[in-house]
């Protein structure tokens, strides 16, 4: 039985298959989720390769809210604890308020806020029982964010709305849940590079971009701290942007 679990949402690919990777390089068993069922089983073998002592892979789609919850499920029939989960699907659209498609709102809100209102509130009795097994380290929920979340951004804002919502969602937890040993952080990039930031390489090529490795270091640094401290949000920003951009 292994001494740490975690759930990763959006572990297909991007920032969170880099996440997935590191934590079975720690030695974590692993939940997996993202939408692609043959997909996950790619990744599961990869993550075995990586070090995961076990990875359950669990397809689902994010908006809907019964599919997340049975993830959790899973995740609790196979270890009945969690010390960390990762919220790492997202989905974004750009364009102005004045013409903005309400579907598309309505769709990242879902994917971007309710699955991860939905992930946690189901696993957050798994993340208590890891606190209490383990109180030195607690237990972690570790959301992906974005910088867009913190500063507005022309054509960005239901985008920027949606992870308005998960920095403030993870500052709640923190104030319901810290006292206990399962603490949240919300982790707010500009431009990663990864398939999502890809329609922008006309204005901010790759190499410019922060690297996943980045954001997979900071994880890296939140799952071994002390549960005596709570980091409610990271923002990272670019080399030579304002810092106020993605
Ligand atoms: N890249 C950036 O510039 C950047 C910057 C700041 C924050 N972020 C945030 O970081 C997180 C990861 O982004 P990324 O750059 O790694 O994106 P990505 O490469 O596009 O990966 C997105 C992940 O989310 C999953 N996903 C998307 N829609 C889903 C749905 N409807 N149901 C279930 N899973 C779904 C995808 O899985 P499948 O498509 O395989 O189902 C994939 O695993 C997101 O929350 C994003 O908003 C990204």
């Amino acid at each position: 039985m292994a001494d740490r679990t975690a759930l990763v949402t959006g572990a297909s690919r991007g920032i969170g298959l880099g996440i997935a990777t590191h934590l079975a390089g720690l030695g974590f068993a692993l939940t997996i989720t993202a939408r692609d069922a043959a997909v996950l089983e790619d990744v599961s073998r990869s993550l075995r390769a990586a070090g995961a002592p076990d990875v359950l892979a669990v397809a689902s789609e994010a908006s809907d809210a019964d599919a997340v919850a049975a993830v959790v499920d899973a995740h609790a029939a196979r270890w009945s604890s969690l010390s960390t989960l990762v919220l790492g699907a997202g989905v974004g659209s750009a364009g102005p308020v004045a013409d903005y498609p309400l579907a598309r709102w309505d769709k990242q809100f879902a994917v971007n806020v309710r699955a991860a209102f939905v992930a946690v509130a189901r696993a957050l009795p798994l993340l208590r029982h890891a606190a209490g097994e383990d109180a030195v380290r607690g237990a972690r929920i570790i959301a992906l964010s974005s910088i867009g979340g913190v500063y507005p951004e022309p054509g960005l804002a239901a985008y920027g709305a949606s992870k308005a919502a998960l920095i403030s969602l993870c500052r709640s937890l923190n104030e319901e849940e810290s006292g206990h040993g399962v603490s949240a952080t919300a982790i707010s990039p500009a431009y990663v590079d990864t398939d999502m930031s890809a329609w922008v390489h006309d204005e901010v090529p790759p190499e410019e971009m922060i690297p996943v490795s980045d954001v997979v270091a900071l994880v890296g640094a939140l799952v071994e701290m002390s549960s005596r401290s709570v980091v409610p949000h990271l923002v990272v920003s670019r080399a030579g942007a304002s810092g106020y951009r993605a």
